[in-house]
């Protein structure tokens, strides 16, 4: 099949390539010619696992090649599927359609009447809803038939893209317009290469489908999170708790790691659209905008856990962070809680050096950040410093001589934003080591006995007494009933 997959991208590159290995005929198309340049020379304009390989093996066999959105007809003229693969998040926690609406109007014109558009991007509500006829418009101006229009949302994660969209746990496509379902069969036998139940719906179950897995995922990093503050008041470990609790099927254990949260241009950008969104229409949306807090938190829990350790203000103190991408596989800064904790030690007066094993991220990172150092090596960024931040788990982080690293600090003090290592052995490398929800090496219990006490007379707990004997068979901590107040 003939496929022009416009804008290359995270998304764009993965479902170009893929498809191109899957045995199709493929035209990327893109806008940026500096992104078009590179791709020509075989050279990817991001990490991703995987990826290069698949792009310098496909292009001499001509299944994948590469075209400029300056000339959209030559790009979309003989394709039996395009598909649409631009931004639509502003990068501020906002929709951006423009360029969808710029992409669509150079494009639908020129494509053959019985080609079918796919929408790969994730698009607003609103633009879903206008889909149907702004596409209608455009095929009528330029006074050809309507096309098959469907969404067909990606689930890949950066840094896993490849497998991911090779080996796919769903395929979903909603349908805009496609009163034949001859589009819907095209677009499946895209896909044969691959074994996952192919799911069909309406475009707006679709776009939600792929919205509420995304606001899922987030909402179980916070809960971890939460979960870890009440841990480690305890002296509980979040990590065993979530690996018991992920025996429960309902439950599974994926996705429940405490840390400093969730970065990225997905997950965030999607968890604050849609809180703003409910907002907008008057509805509840409690539950997003906690997801949204929590994690914003984290950051600032990070900063606090150093100070702790340190014993006193960061002020004049040098502090090498580990790791500056929103998590290992990727070269990709958006939204990166490195970017976050970095500014809000520097604004104490910290010195920040930080490393990261991707030259690109480094590169980004400093010149998005005024101030911040950048060091050539983990080992560079420790020497000398007052304290250390384990940011992204990169295995080279996680595989580190920490023994060796203690001797290169200045204190050998370190947080642990991703609870990627082990406290008893940082403990024994000499570190005064702190991680999210897991108690210090020799902690026992990290709530004074009164503390207790008072956690089951405060008012949290009160029932009413009509519920009782439901409450007392739920949760355990029902206060003895002297100590029950009127609800
Ligand atoms: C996310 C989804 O996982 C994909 O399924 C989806 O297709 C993609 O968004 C998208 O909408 O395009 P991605 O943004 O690549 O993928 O990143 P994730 O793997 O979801 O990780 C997001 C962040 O959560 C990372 O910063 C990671 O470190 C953090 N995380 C993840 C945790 O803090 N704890 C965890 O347990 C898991």
């Amino acid at each position: 099949m003939r496929v022009s997959v416009i804008g290359l991208g995270y998304v764009g590159l993965v479902t170009a390539a893929c498809l191109a290995e899957w045995g199709h005929r493929v035209t990327g198309v893109e806008a940026k010619p500096e992104r078009l340049a590179k791709l020509r020379r075989g050279q990817l304009p991001f990490h991703e696992p995987g990826l290069d390989d698949l792009v310098r093996r496909l292009r001499p066999t001509g299944r994948l090649r590469f075209a400029s959105a300056d000339k959209p007809a030559y790009a979309v003229r003989s394709a039996d599927v395009v598909i649409t693969a631009v931004g639509t998040h502003d990068g501020n926690g906002g929709w951006q359609t423009a360029t969808m609406l710029d992409c669509l109007t150079s494009i639908v014109p020129h494509m053959r009447s019985d080609a079918v558009l796919v929408c790969r991007s994730t698009l607003p509500p609103e633009l879903i809803a206008r889909l149907r006829g702004f596409v209608g418009a455009l095929r009528e101006k330029a006074g050809k038939p309507m096309i098959p229009v469907l969404l067909n949302p990606e689930f890949t994660r950066e840094g896993a893209a490849v497998h991911d969209f090779m080996d796919p746990e769903r395929i979903v496509f909603g349908i805009v317009h496609d009163p034949q379902e001859t589009g819907v069969e095209i677009v499946k036998s895209l896909y044969d290469r691959a074994s996952a139940p192919m799911l069909v719906q309406s475009a707006i179950d679709a776009a939600f489908a792929k919205l509420g897995a995304n606001l899922f995922l987030a909402t179980k990093i916070s809960f971890a999170n939460e979960l870890a503050q009440l841990c480690e008041a305890y002296g509980a470990n979040v990590q065993n708790v979530v690996a018991a609790m992920a025996y429960d099927g309902r439950i599974g254990g994926r996705f429940l790691s405490a840390g400093i949260g969730f970065g990225g241009s997905c997950l965030p950008n999607q968890v604050a659209m849609t809180a703003r969104a409910a907002q907008a229409m008057n509805l509840p949306a409690d539950l997003f905008d906690a997801v949204y807090q929590v994690n914003r938190r984290q950051r600032q829990i990070f900063v606090e856990k150093l100070e702790r350790l340190v014993e006193g203000p960061l002020r004049g103190k040098r502090v090498g962070l580990l790791g500056l991408t929103f998590k290992p596989g990727t070269d990709d800064l958006r939204d990166a809680p490195s970017l976050a904790i970095a500014a809000a030690l520097l604004a104490e007066g910290a010195t920040v050096v930080a490393y990261d094993p991707m030259p690109t991220a480094r590169a980004l990172a400093v010149a998005t950040l005024p101030g911040l150092i950048i060091a050539d090596s983990a080992e560079e960024a420790l020497t000398g410093a007052d304290a250390a931040g384990l940011v992204t788990e990169w295995p080279e982080f996680t595989a580190f001589d920490w023994a060796h690293a203690a001797r290169l600090m200045r204190t050998p003090v370190l947080v642990d934003g991703r609870n990627a290592l082990d406290p008893e052995q940082l403990a024994g490398a000499g570190f005064r080591y702190d991680s999210f929800g897991r108690p210090q090496a020799g902690q026992v219990t990290a709530m004074p006995l009164e503390a207790v006490d008072n956690v089951v007379a405060s008012p949290l707990f009160v029932l009413d007494p009509a519920l009782d004997g439901a409450a007392a068979s739920v949760d355990g901590m029902q206060p003895a009933p002297q100590e029950r107040q009127p609800a």
